[in-house]
């Protein structure tokens, strides 16, 4: 079924082990799936957005223990952690789930009793491997080196009545459902596998018990109370269990359209999940999405290697480099999503996040903001004007030859965005990385380009300036309908900035067609252009990166520590403090683009007719001296500045002042009192030495 057709939209993450601290791939689950949520939210259909914590188990207990609190104490402390997260990073589940809710455990039971009443669960005798960390059985030949084949500990074998449900009836059931559902298993590396696997082996059945002497933290099978249910068994079941308890009653929640999870858990959803629900005579859900692993820096994210990233924590630092919190969220939520295609690994490292956040957020997103903003403001006193309908239009051609007209282009644009569906589909296979770039390059960067290309500051004829600066901020206000499940915090801002002050999804949510160009009436509308909604980030240089050392290792070894310290010093250096105002701030790369350069004053004289210009002939190193025009006559005679060494800004465009060519700019500085100083250096240097 296509995502259109669908009225209701169900989307899990898997429930986290309640022990772990949250990082960076829990987080990446739960991000994918509240962009689903508010997307399908924002297309006017019913949501249920489930996760939750995985609270049952040998672990659990024994951090309790170790605690010295009740398992569920200690469980209820440790959700905390992840709620807690979930609110840093706006995420919008309808609800949380717990494995030690009371309607959770009662929904297993329930299941596990029909399973034993149609005969589908068997009560055996039992000699395995058991892993105990692992809390898993494993046959002789599972065994690696006579270790547990998943976490390489030592195992133990074990002989004890069991009780099993029967898995392996399904097997046959289980291949045909997935080849003649290619959408079941995503993607198609990962659907490819599971048949591999299914076709290659035959399939055992799958021992759902525990004896409650060995674990007692778990829920008590309904039919023997001397055994507990295996982990998986009742984790696996929240999907199903969750709407009945947790979700608005009107709404058939079931099957659910999206369970996100990652490759590694891949085998206990697409086969043990799913032929739990066979037996049970429940339809599978729509589809299983396994995503990649996130490296951090090349490197596997591992407690001892100690580079588990918080994601708190990454946010935090942009908001150091002057981002507002709600944007420093929405900046990383959008690199998560847009830096690789859901379903490959991928690498995380800092500098990536802000190259990102300064080439599409500040560059493209912001830059297309502010600047149209700007134009509002300048050209029509800050109000969105009413478009206006001319037959005349501006001719310019794109490279391809092809004629534009701004206005018409830029609405063609949204209109083919909505018709064509390609935003739509990637998003109903869960490709935010082709939808997001899909998006930059048809929308942000196109609408960039067209007023470069158009320059509407140029433009004398007042209609088509009032249709174009109308075109610029309706395709903000729907760049932000756009962007709004990845960016929720940015596009409200984009909005308010407009000067609407609605809420966005609940605006949405009302009337999904405010996504077509023309449905919110914008004309008359007074903008609020505030602060800037992504300040760019001052890249630190790599500097170990770029320096060569050599010498003995001794040496090396200093030379490193050196410059790593120097590293982070410039690190520090760079990091304005959170609270610094970045509205007047330029980036060093704007400071770059002012060519500064001494030069030599050989001539010196009065401009005929002006009692403040002075004409000065200025050796700068270059085939000859050029003509530039002061005003400092009134403070310098001729004879002062001649031999003088003066800064000059060279790179700016000619000027005629009382029809004299200029060419540069000569800097001085003027106080409070007015006194004028020509600037100089310090120290005699040759003329056309740069400044920088
Ligand atoms: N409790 C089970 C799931 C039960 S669902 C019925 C569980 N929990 S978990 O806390 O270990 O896993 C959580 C999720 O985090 C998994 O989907 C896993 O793939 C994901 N990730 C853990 N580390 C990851 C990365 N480094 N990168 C991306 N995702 C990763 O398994």
């Amino acid at each position: 079924m296509s995502s259109q057709e669908l009225r209701k939209f169900y989307v899990t993450t898997p429930i986290y082990y309640v022990n772990d601290i949250p990082h960076i791939g829990h987080a990446y689950t739960t991000i994918a799936a509240d962009i689903l949520a508010r997307y399908h939210r924002g297309r006017g259909r019913e949501v249920f957005f489930l996760t939750g914590t995985d609270e049952h188990g040998q672990k659990v207990q024994k951090a309790a223990e170790a605690r010295g609190l009740s398992p569920k104490e200690h469980a209820s402390l440790m959700a905390e952690n992840f709620k807690n997260l979930w609110k840093t990073l706006n995420i919008s589940n309808d609800a949380f789930i717990r494995t030690t809710d009371p309607g959770h455990k009662k929904a297993v039971r329930e299941l596990l009793q029909k399973l034993w009443d149609d005969k589908l669960i068997e009560k055996r005798s039992y000699e395995g491997w058991y892993c105990t960390p692992d809390e898993r059985f494993w046959t002789e030949k599972d065994l690696v080196e006579g270790r547990c084949p998943d976490c390489g500990r030592e195992v133990e074998k074990i002989e004890e009545q069991n009780f099993f449900f029967l898995m392996s009836r399904f097997q046959g059931r289980l291949i045909e459902y997935i080849e003649k559902n290619p959408s079941y298993i995503q993607p198609d590396t990962r659907k490819n596998e599971v048949l591999g696997f299914l076709k290659n082996q035959t399939l055992g059945d799958l021992c759902i018990s525990r004896p409650k002497k060995r674990l007692s933290w778990g829920i008590p099978l309904p039919f023997d109370e001397e055994f507990v249910t295996y982990v998986w068994f009742d984790a696996l079941v929240n999907y199903y269990s969750g709407p009945g308890y947790l979700a608005p009653a009107e709404v058939d929640w079931w099957p659910a359209d999206a369970h996100l999870i990652g490759k590694d858990i891949l085998t206990t959803h697409a086969v043990y999940w799913s032929t739990m629900l066979m037996a049970l005579g429940l339809p599978l859900p729509r589809t299983i999405f396994a995503h990649g692993w996130w490296t951090i820096e090349g490197k596997k994210m591992s407690k001892s290697v100690g580079n588990v990233v918080d994601p708190a924590k990454v946010c935090h630092k942009l908001e150091g480099y002057g981002i507002k919190r709600e944007h420093a969220v929405d900046a990383f939520r959008y690199f998560l999503m847009r830096e690789i295609p859901f379903g490959h690994d991928g690498d995380f490292s800092e500098s990536a996040l802000d190259q990102r956040v300064n080439t599409d957020l500040a560059n493209d997103l912001g830059n297309l903001l502010s600047r149209t903003l700007t134009m509002i403001e300048k050209y029509r006193e800050g109000t969105i004007p009413q478009p206006i309908s001319i037959k005349f239009r501006k001719n310019i051609y794109s490279e391809s030859g092809q004629q534009l007209t701004l206005e018409g282009d830029v609405k063609e644009t949204f209109l083919n965005l909505e018709k064509d569906q390609v935003f739509e589909n990637h998003y109903a296979h869960l490709n935010f990385f082709a939808a997001l770039n899909y998006f930059w390059e048809i929308a942000v960067k196109w609408v960039n380009k067209c007023i470069e290309d158009s320059a509407p500051w140029k433009e004398k004829d007042q209609a088509t300036l009032s249709n174009v600066l109308y075109a610029l901020a309706e395709s903000l206000r729907l760049i932000a309908i756009y962007i709004y499940p990845v960016m929720p915090s940015t596009a409200q801002e984009i909005w308010n900035q407009l000067g609407i002050e609605q809420d966005i999804e609940k605006e949405l949510r009302s009337n999904p067609k405010l996504i077509e160009w023309g449905e919110y009436p914008i004309p008359g509308i007074k903008v609020n252009k505030g602060n800037a909604l992504f300040p760019r980030i001052v890249l630190a240089p790599p500097l170990i990166a770029k320096t060569k050392i050599s010498g003995t290792p001794e040496i090396k070894q200093k030379e490193t520590r050196k410059l790593q310290e120097e590293s982070k010093k410039q690190e520090e250096a760079v990091q304005p403090a959170a609270e610094q105002k970045t509205e007047n701030l330029i980036g060093i790369e704007d400071f770059a683009k002012v060519e500064l350069k001494t030069g030599k004053v050989l001539k010196a004289e009065p401009v005929k007719g002006s009692n403040k210009l002075l004409r000065l002939e200025v050796d700068l190193a270059e085939e000859g001296p050029r003509q530039v025009i002061a005003g400092i006559g009134k403070q310098y005679s001729p004879e002062e500045l001649e031999g003088k060494t003066v800064i000059i800004v060279a790179n700016l465009k000619p000027a005629k002042l009382m029809g004299l060519e200029s060419r540069g700019m000569l800097l001085a500085a003027t106080d409070s009192e007015g006194t004028l100083s020509v600037l100089t250096t310090e120290k005699a240097v040759l003329a056309g030495a740069k400044i920088k």
